[in-house]
């Protein structure tokens, strides 16, 4: 067998390995496995590489793979599961970035004049879309990071200058792709930038984790250019894996928030926090009670139905939530997690903190297994949850989240909400069941409201 038949056959390894780390990762029970399948294929993928025929600069290649292992790993490591949605923004941006750097350096180095048209149209396509997926992604870093506003960044005429921007650049494509011009290829990356940038700065908010799914799939399919580009069947199958990947999770995350994707993209959806403390709008109020008395409340019930949201995230309380499923489990209290597709900031948000607190993968109902047992749990019991149990979503044809499917939790006999106000969640709009007869609040970090229930509980 020649090498190059050897190292076809590794790549087909690692492409192997790759499919069975997507199919993997789409269920809990699976992910882990699904995990390591992607990192031997990977590992195969890097140590065919090594030994293609003319590998040249092998002390820089070292170098690289040295800086980007000391940044990753510890990156990996200490990240928050609160900071994940960001870190990915940054990863898959330094992703289109290379993409686009491999794509300009083989123009550069070839000669423009005899490179077919085609081979053009792929560095041009690897230029554009890894530029726009990396300032775009750096954009969507800052604003998970805090280092700009969060919110959708509007100006009059915004739209109209974008389409302009994006005519211009499509514009000095085609000229490009005419003249070989490397000078104006330079100017397209810069507005290629540029595009990415401002294509960003209106999206704010809850919308800004669909958007990085999207540039996600932006950046696999700059890498499948640049793989055209250098002749790279593994960037060919691993950058289309990517992309194809992102486009159906960006279409599944909007279509779980009951809104389109080009909604997404260009409504400037926003939030506006209208409420705060224990009072409502209008000064209506809501019920409280003491962790004791939901303690008993909870002790006695036969069913309780446990509805996690990004507040789980945020106060680490994954751990105690089991804890106090565990506590009542023992008391003859049937217990499970109703999981909405997008509760919490990222898709399986919710699924990999509950499995990080081990709890067993038959206690967490998706959705759609969840709700129709909701009207037979006396406690909903909604922890850091908010706008995926918000009723508007149903009843209210103007909201921002109507349409959006939404855990039933108004269908249980008892309404428990464990947040630290009456604030609303990532969507900014109020939440009718707080004021519900049926609903009690108890205000506080959910992780000590929780630890409080537990010894409730005990207590019993
Ligand atoms: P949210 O509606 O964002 O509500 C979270 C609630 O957690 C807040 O109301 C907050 O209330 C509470 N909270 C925050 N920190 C807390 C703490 N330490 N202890 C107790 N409570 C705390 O969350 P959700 O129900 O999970 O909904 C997710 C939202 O994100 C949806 O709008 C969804 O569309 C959007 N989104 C999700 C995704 C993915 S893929 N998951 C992607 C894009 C958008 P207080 O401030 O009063 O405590």
């Amino acid at each position: 067998m020649s090498r190059g038949t050897a190292i076809d056959l590794c790549y087909l390894v690692a492409f192997i390995g790759f499919i069975l780390a997507l199919k993997g990762l789409s269920s809990p029970r699976r992910a882990r496995m699904g995990n390591i399948a992607g990192a031997i294929g990977m590992l195969i993928a890097i140590g065919a590489t090594f030994g293609r025929a003319g590998l040249g600069h092998l002390a820089l290649i070292l170098v690289a793979m040295a800086i980007g292992v000391v940044i990753g790993v510890p990156a990996a490591r200490l990240v928050k599961m609160t900071a994940m949605p960001q870190m990915v923004a940054i990863f898959n941006g330094v992703g289109g970035g290379a993409a686009a750097v491999v794509s300009i350096t083989e123009f550069i180095s070839l000669d423009t004049k005899l490179l077919a048209t085609y081979k053009v149209l792929e560095v041009l396509f690897g230029v554009i879309v890894g530029c726009v997926s990396f300032s775009g992604s750096a954009i969507a870093f800052a604003k998970l990071q805090e280092l700009m506003t969060g919110r959708p960044v509007t100006y009059p005429g915004q739209q109209f200058i974008n389409a302009v921007i994006g005519a211009v650049v499509l514009a000095l494509a085609v000229t490009v792709l005419v003249t070989s011009s490397t000078a104006l290829l330079w100017v397209l990356l810069v507005l290629a930038l540029v595009l990415g940038a401002i294509f960003v700065l209106p999206i704010g908010g809850a919308d800004v984790p669909v958007l990085i799914s999207l540039l996600n799939a932006f950046t696999g399919l700059a890498v499948a250019a640049s793989g055209f580009t250098l002749n790279s069947n593994l960037l060919i199958v691993g950058g289309t894996l990517v992309g194809a990947s992102g486009i159906l999770l960006t279409r599944m995350m909007s279509k779980a928030m009951g809104r389109s994707l080009p909604n997404v993209l260009f409504s400037a959806f926003g939030s506006v926090v209208t409420a705060t403390g224990t009072e409502g709008p209008e000064g209506r109020s809501v019920r409280t009670s003491t962790p004791e008395d939901i303690g008993v409340l909870m002790a006695y019930a036969r069913k309780v139905v446990i509805v996690p949201g990004y507040g789980l995230a945020v106060a680490q309380a994954q751990h105690v939530a089991k804890e106090l499923a565990d506590e009542l489990t023992k008391r003859g209290v049937e217990v499970f997690y109703a999981i909405h597709p997008v509760a919490g900031r990222m898709p399986g948000h919710m699924n990999v903190l509950l499995a990080e607190a081990n709890v067993p993968y038959q206690e967490l109902k998706e959705m759609d297994d969840a709700n129709p047992q909701m009207s037979t749990a006396d406690v909903a019991l909604v922890v850091g949850a908010n706008d995926t149990v918000n009723p508007a979503a149903i009843t209210t044809p103007g909201s921002p989240i109507y349409g959006m499917p939404i855990i039933h939790a108004d269908a249980a006999e008892h309404v428990l909400f464990l947040k630290r106000s009456i604030r609303p969640g990532f969507a900014g709009i109020d939440n009718e069941l707080l004021y519900d007869p049926k609903t009690v609040m108890l205000f506080g970090d959910a992780k000590d409201t929780l630890q409080k229930l537990v010894s409730a509980v005990d207590a019993a």
